[in-house]
């Protein structure tokens, strides 16, 4: 499309990678207006595949701002996260040997989770720009928890659907805390979600644990709640349900944190990347 023009809904199309996660968005150019038809389309493929990218942008901050905006309302980082100067709202992620692997915001980007799920009301969807990144590896890979609970025995569902879980868990403190404006080596209150979440656009359940950020699961004991979660975790992250999105320089990725579960790749320390991120607020998860 012209550049400088405003987006309209007819210049997108979309690749799907799998038959439910995942779309690539072609057409758009983010550093253009999108009219609201446009962004309605956008929007539809967000809820319809949980994981929408686009490729080859180039974008200043406050561009990825104004587009990430059009998702909701902008959440600021929980705190210790370098951001932008000036823009508060867009922090910084370097990965590379300042940023070591060992710590624990690294290992929690390393391990399944849902954006904030150790907060009253989770992150709705997060926006990342590559910045900078070389050309191998370090993808992300993503789980559509709606097909999860749907592959699952009707007797299970059933089971699941009364569960509640306590998250905040093994990695998920450090987060928490911040979150509070706590100290980081102060312990947070645990916090109560349901074990199954219906989205609110799309009327899907979704199943909503993961077991380094899920503390118990409650009304079971100890041995049994770790099972149960350690079970639910192995199964939604068979390859079967997982879609990798390998990072080019330029890609905006967005994703929906209410259905998906997701966990960066280790990264080769001997290069830099630089992703651009912001969160979108979420709500209190609704109960199926
Ligand atoms: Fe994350």
């Amino acid at each position: 499309m012209a550049q400088g023009r405003v987006c309209m809904a007819a210049d997108v199309s979309a690749v799907a990678m799998t038959p439910d996660l995942g779309a690539e968005i072609r057409g758009i150019d983010l550093s253009s207006p999108l009219s609201d038809g446009c962004f309605r389309r956008i929007l539809d493929l967000f809820h319809r595949y949980c994981v929408v990218f686009l490729r080859d942008q180039a974008l200043d901050p406050r561009l990825l701002a104004r587009f990430a905006a059009r998702f909701g309302e902008i959440d600021l980082p929980a705190g210790g996260e370098a951001s932008i100067p000036g823009l508060p709202q867009v922090s910084v992620i370097v990965d590379s040997l300042r940023d070591p692997p060992a710590s624990g915001r690294a290992r929690y980007r390393l391990s399944w989770h849902s954006d904030h799920s150790s907060q009253p009301a989770p992150a709705l969807a997060t926006v990342l720009y590559a910045a900078d990144c070389p050309d191998r590896g370090g993808d992300i890979e993503f789980v559509n928890m709606c097909s999860v609970f749907n592959a699952l025995p009707r007797e299970k569902q059933l089971f699941l659907e009364k569960l509640r879980a306590l998250h905040g868990a093994d990695l998920a403190p450090a987060e928490a805390a911040l979150g509070a404006g706590t100290a980081a080596d102060a312990t947070p209150p645990l916090v109560e979600h349901p074990v199954v979440r219906v989205h609110r656009e799309t009327g899907r359940k979704a199943l909503y644990v993961a077991k380094d950020t899920v503390s118990r699961v409650l009304g079971l004991a100890a041995g049994a709640s770790r099972k149960l979660i350690d079970e639910l975790e192995a199964f939604a992250t068979q390859p079967r349900f997982i879609y990798a999105h390998h990072w080019r320089k330029g890609d905006v990725l967005v994703w929906d944190n209410r259905c998906t579960l997701h966990r960066m790749r280790p990264f080769d320390q001997r290069y830099e990347r630089t992703l651009h991120c912001i969160q979108i607020k979420g709500e209190v998860p609704i109960a199926a």
